[in-house]
Parts: structure tokens; sequence; C-alpha cells
């Protein structure tokens, strides 16, 4: 029998920004299939955001088609959660367009990701006002939908922080309106690093394609990138993230796509090498991604059926977005 679902609410969302990687997954997806059995979930494709940075036409169409694909590829069901496209719900850039008249502007300017953003652009295509409200956006996508909690990886922690003050000045100021969102982050596996460099984060938009595994990626890249993956000085596989960032981050993975806790890995590879645990991690993942990978291939074979869902948890999203964006010009003055 199905498990009653409480009354709580999560809701999140990916940007279409290119083909999602392993630490998408662990840090965010996987939680997002175990949640929505409990909760009432919402899961969106944040193409509006992905516009903060330049995209090409083609490019933006084909890569928020395939994110969706890969959030039901990974056990995403539309009868237990809502799947939908950001910019089909315009509530959301009403709704942010209203939070921008309450958001400090010295907390846009200290956010980390935006810090972040602003150097690689301003070499490449500039830096537009966009990119700066972009956390206004994603407090609006929260609080549209009276959120509860919003799983996430280490990231966007701070952008969840700013969601909570915009609540609470808007609800002191016009009455309570919002719900507090809580983040939930699955601390083990929050921040999944890039496979060439420990100190970094594993990242879509890093140069370097060993740095990362995509869900799509070949069982043979897979055993590549594993493979020349880097890895500490000595020779023991032991989890400790400041002495061993890089073996940490394998054992991370490592755990992340199997139920064992990091004791029982490091009691497993006890007498065991490098390579012997990396050939082991490199099957642990193609097995693990092999299902999800077929599913793709089936869902991308039935477009129709496809976009039928899309349009569905559209018109579902719209339904609530728009039911409190009117409470929300309701209680702000304006003439409805
Ligand atoms: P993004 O690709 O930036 O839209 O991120 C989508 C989701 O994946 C967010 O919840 C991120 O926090 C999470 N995420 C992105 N990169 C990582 C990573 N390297 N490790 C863990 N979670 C991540
Ligand atoms: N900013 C998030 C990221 O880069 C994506 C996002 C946009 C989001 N709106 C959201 C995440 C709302 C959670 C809830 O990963």
């Amino acid at each position: 029998m199905a498990a009653v679902k409480e009354q709580k609410r999560v809701f999140s969302g990916i940007q279409p920004s290119g083909v999602l990687h392993i630490g998408n997954y662990l840090g965010a997806i996987k939680q997002f299939v175990k949640l929505q059995y409990t909760h009432n979930a919402i899961f969106c494709v944040v193409d509006e955001h992905a516009i903060t940075v330049p995209q090409k036409p083609q490019e933006l169409r084909r890569n928020t088609l395939n994110t969706a694909m890969l959030y039901l590829a990974s056990g995403i069901d539309p009868k237990e959660a809502i799947i939908f496209v950001q910019s089909q719900v315009p509530a959301h850039t009403e709704l942010a367009w209203i939070l921008n008249t309450i958001t400090p502007l010295g907390e846009l300017e200290r956010m980390t990701q935006f810090k972040d953003k602003v150097q690689s652009q301003a070499k490449e295509a500039g830096v537009f006002a966009g990119l700066l409200n972009y956390p206004t956006l994603m407090a609006a996508d929260i609080l549209l939908y009276r959120t509860d909690a919003v799983p996430i990886g280490d990231d966007q922690k701070q952008h969840i922080e700013l969601a909570r003050s915009l609540a609470e000045r808007f609800n002191n100021h016009f009455g309570n309106t919002f719900s507090m969102p809580e983040p939930l982050i699955e601390e083990d596996t929050a921040r999944i690093m890039s496979l060439q460099d420990p100190t970094k984060k594993m990242s879509k938009s890093d140069d370097n394609t060993k740095s990362y595994i995509h869900l799509l990626d070949t069982p043979d890249d897979i055993r590549l990138k594993i493979k020349s993956a880097v890895t500490d000085s000595g020779k023991e596989i032991v989890y400790d993230r400041k002495k061993r960032p890089a073996i940490s981050n394998l054992i991370s993975i490592y755990r992340g796509y199997t139920k064992m806790t990091f004791k029982e890995i490091e009691d497993q590879y006890k007498e065991k090498t490098y390579a012997d645990f990396k050939n082991d991690l490199a099957e642990v993942i193609i097995g693990e991604l092999a299902p999800l990978q077929k599913r793709f291939q089936e869902l991308s074979a039935d477009k129709t059926g496809f976009e039928h869902i899309l349009r569905d948890g559209a018109r579902r999203a719209k339904s609530i977005a728009d039911t409190t964006l009117q409470d929300v010009k309701q209680k702000m003055g304006f003439f409805i």
C-alpha cells in the first residue's frame, strides 16, 4: 500500500544548463525520489534561472527537455510528484518582481554563487542584472508553493536563507502569507567534489570533462574517468575529508550509490589498493546508472507522452501558484 503522505510540501529545482552529473544526483535528485512518497512534492526545471548566463536557444530547449527526462528516468513519478518547467508558470517571474522590491541590494551582492559567476562571466559575456536577481527568483519559486522543505546541495543554503528572510519581511509587512522553508541537506553527499581537484565542487560548467561523470556517460567513459581521478598521497582507503580529500570524495560517491556506511567501506577495502577500490567504484556507478539510462532512452522514444507529462505538471503547478499570487497581490493593494 502507498505510504500516507504528510501534508508538508517539498519543492526543488535544477537548472537546465547541461547534462546532469552524479553530484546533482547524489546531492539533490536522490532525495527528491525518496521525498515524493512522503511529501507533497513539486520539482521544477528552472529554465528562467538558466538564462541568467548566455544560452543558445536550441541548447536551452534540448537541455530543458533532457533535465526533465532525467528527473523521470531517475525515478520521479508524475503520479506522486508534480514535474514542470518554470517558464510555463508565469507567476514565478511576477512574484520575483514583487519580491525584488523588498530585497536589499547588499544581500544579493553578498551571495557566493553571484560572486563566483561574476568572475567567470565578466571575462566572457559581461554581467547582467538577472544574475544579481537570480536568488529573488529562486525565493519566488519556493514561496509560491508555500514550501516547507527544499532538498538541495550545500551550495544553495545561502539562497534558502534569503527566501526565509523575504518570507519573514513580507509576512511582517503585509500579514501572514508565506511559510518558512527549511533546507534539506544530505550531509554526506551534499558536496561531491571534482574528480580532478577535490578542493572544487563537481560542476557541469567545468572545462575538464574528466572532472565529472554525466548521468548519461557510457561505461567506458566512467571507467576512464574514475581511473584518472586524482588520489591523495598514501594508500589507505580511509574517510578523512581534511587529510585525504580526494579518496574521501570517492568514498562519498561509493557510499551514495550503495547503502554501506563509511566504516563498512573502510573495512571492506582494508587490505586493498586504490586501484582495486577505483575498479569497484566504477562498476558500482555503471550498475546504478544502467536502469536510469535505459529509462531515458525509452522516454526519448515517446516524446508525445513525455511532453504531456510536462504540460499536465505545469497546469497543476499553475493552479497552486496563481492562488498564492492572488493572495499576495490582494494583500499588497493591487487592483485585482
Ligand atoms: P545546479 O546544477 O546548480 O542547478 O544544481 C542542482 C542541484 O544539484 C542543487 O540542489 C545543487 O545544490 C546540487 N548540486 C550541484 N552540484 C553538486 C555537487 N557537486 N555535489 C552535490 N550537490 C550538487
Ligand atoms: N539555484 C538552484 C541551483 O543552482 C536551482 C534552483 C532554482 C532551485 N530555483 C530553486 C533549487 C528553488 C531549489 C528551489 O541549484
